[in-house]
Order: structure tokens, then sequence, then C-alpha cells
């Protein structure tokens, strides 16, 4: 029997490819000194406007901080009331609290894993005055739906693109439904930089702005000494914003690679019995991580791993549950869906340049493992 290592996400190999001129790039940068809020940066940001469709793009220093400031951006009032998603990364619900808000966690759809629309409109009382959306996996969510009860609510909507990168509903990319979107660069990201990063989008010049301003000391001119707001220190450097210029000219070329393996794990994930994320009419999904829902996870887990291959949870503990949320006293059972997902699901390896050998691999062990 073969013993094939697969690893989760193999960025060695991602990245081997801009080796090389970014070394270039690097000794230039120590001969110019230019580190920071330099022609890199400004060209990164007019790339991400183009690649991404949208009016303004503002680098930073990670996903988080583009969630905290693009919520600060949007002046809301302590004690409002946001509601998302509690299935996902912790960093949305951080951003709400450290804004002084209150996240309001609602359940998710069980077919498709996003926010449940429903429920949605049912949780919005006169304290709501957001949404945030986050395209989880790389999957989009109903925006057609969630813009109306929004627009209907007069509710800003914020959307968490982190893991969607270019992900299209209805033929328009994710990032470009609401007031304020928030990009991550972290490494496994599809738009993944050599260390932290991230991006906020805004079709607002006022958002802009003001998020420039907040990320940048609180200055609105940066010749002059006076701050106008307390801000934070929060930018991208030059080294990240080339390394992910580079990087950008084949997200594109990337995401099509990741639905035609997406095509191929379907197909594999059918012919086994398993639930993965379904393909729809107008929700094109970008396949940040590929899921299954299984039973004995934990278990399979464990096995696929004596196996060399390395499998993720996204995520095990649900945000409503983490002790870190304690205060806004959420008991087990309160999301059922969201409970049952982070009991059952498993993330498969998958990224582009994955070998067929090794696709083989995983499913042929998957196979014997669940039978
Ligand atoms: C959905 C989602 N939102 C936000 C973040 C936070 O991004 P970062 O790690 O760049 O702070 C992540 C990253 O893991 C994420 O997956």
């Amino acid at each position: 029997m073969t013993n094939l290592k697969i690893p989760f996400v193999d960025l060695k190999k991602i990245n081997l490819k801009y080796k090389k001129k970014f070394l270039n790039f690097l000794s230039s940068a120590i001969e110019d000194s230019n580190y920071i809020k330099g022609k890199k940066t400004e060209e990164l940001e007019k790339k991400i406007c183009k690649v991404f469709q949208c009016k303004n793009a503002l680098t930073v220093n990670s996903g988080t901080d583009a969630l905290i400031v693009g919520i600060k951006s949007l002046d809301l009032k302590n004690g409002d009331e946001i509601i998302t998603t509690s299935n996902t990364w912790i960093s949305s619900a951080y951003a709400i609290e450290l804004n002084n808000c209150k996240p309001i966690f609602i359940d998710v759809d069980k077919y498709d894993f996003q926010m449940d629309i429903n429920l949605f409109k049912k949780k919005i009382n006169k304290k709501t005055k957001a949404v945030l959306i986050t395209h989880l996996y790389g999957m989009p969510n109903n925006m057609k739906e969630i813009c109306k009860i929004a627009k209907k609510n007069n509710l800003f909507i914020i959307e968490d693109i982190a893991q969607s990168h270019l992900a299209k509903f209805r033929n328009k990319i994710v990032g470009n439904f609401g007031d304020v979107a928030c990009l991550s660069f972290y490494p496994s990201k599809n738009l993944g930089a050599l260390g932290d990063g991230g991006a906020i989008l805004t079709n607002s010049k006022k958002i802009y702005y003001k998020c420039k301003s907040l990320a940048n000391y609180g200055a609105t001119d940066f010749r002059k000494s006076n701050h106008n707001i307390i801000g934070i220190n929060s930018r991208l450097d030059e080294l990240q914003a080339y390394f992910l210029l580079e990087k950008l000219k084949k997200l594109k070329a990337d995401t099509i690679k990741r639905q035609k393996l997406a095509k191929i794990y379907d197909k594999k994930c059918h012919e086994l019995g398993l639930q993965y994320l379904p393909s729809k009419k107008n929700y094109h999904n970008s396949y940040h991580i590929y899921l299954v829902v299984v039973k004995n996870r934990n278990s399979l887990k464990k096995k696929l791993f004596k196996k060399g291959i390395n499998t993720k949870i996204h995520y095990e503990i649900p945000i409503h549950l983490q002790t870190a949320f304690k205060h806004l006293n959420y008991k087990k059972g309160d999301l059922p869906v969201t409970e049952y997902l982070s009991k059952n699901i498993l993330s498969l390896p998958f990224y582009p340049g994955i070998e067929e050998k090794k696709i083989s691999y995983l499913f042929k062990s998957l196979k014997e493992l669940l039978n």
C-alpha cells in the first residue's frame, strides 16, 4: 500500500513559482529602502479594484483588521446589534465586539451552510443596524434576498470575503453587494501572502476615506502632524504587496483550477454518498475549502492522518459556544445546524496543482475507511 503524504494545502508548491522574482524584488527593496506605503502597495490597491471590480481598495495588516476597521467606519453606536453567523472563523465576531456592538448569531442553511435567510428576517429588531455576511468556504450567500431585506430594514451590509476571493453571485463578484467588504491574504487563502495581510473593499468614497484614516493612526492628511480621529496602524508592507501583485495575476486562472478540481471531488464524493457543498445556478463558488459531511468524523480524521492524509475542521467550536463569547449566554442547542456541522464536517486536502495520484489515494483511502 502506498503511503503518500498529502498536505492539507501545499503552500510550498503554490509559492515556489514566485520565489525568483520575489528575491529580486527583495534585494531592490533593500537598495531603495522603501518599505511601507510605497508604489507596490498603491499598484496592488489599483489592481485589486480592477480584479475584484470594486471602486476602492485599502490594504491593511490582516483580514481581522479589515473587519475591525471596516465596521468602525460605519459609525455604529455602542450596543447596536449586528446579525451574523456562528459557523465561521472567530474574527468577524471579535470585530463586532471590539466596535462595542453586539453580535447576534443565527443558524445556517443545512444544504449550503451559509446564513439562513428566514432566520435573518426574524431576528431583525430596532437595535439591528447591520448584517455581517461571510461567504464561507468560497460559497456565496443569496445576496439578492439579503440585500432586499437589508434595504427594507435600513441595515448596513458588511461582507467577509476572506474565503471567497472572486466568488460570484449572479455574475457579480462578492464584496460588491454591501457597504464594506473585508479580504484576508493569510498565506493559505486563495490569494495568500507570505505573512499576514488584508484589504478593505468599498464602493463608497466616504467609507474608503474613513477606513484610510482609521488604519493610518487616524490621520486624514499624512503630511500634517495633527490627527483628527483615534486610529490604529494597520498597513500592508511593500514586500507583501509585491508578492500579492505577482500572485494576483494568476488569481482568475487559479480560481478556475479550483472549480475544475471541485467538479472532480464532487463526482467522487457523490459516488461515496457524502454530502458536499451543492453547485447552484447563479452561485459561483471559488472553493477556498472543500468540505464533506461525515459520520464518526474524529475517528475518520485520525485514520486518514495515519495514512498520511491531512484534513482540517472548519470549525470545531462554533463561535456562540466559544469561551470568549460566554457573556452572550448562548447555550448548546441554540444553533442546531451550526452545531451539527461542527461535529460532522471535514475539510479535505484541496489546492490548485494537487497531483492526480494524491487525489486517487485520498478517495481510495476514504472509500476504504468509510466502508
Ligand atoms: C472567514 C474569515 N474571516 C476572517 C479571517 C481573518 O483573516 P486574518 O487571518 O487575515 O486576520 C479569516 C482568516 O482565517 C477567515 O477565514
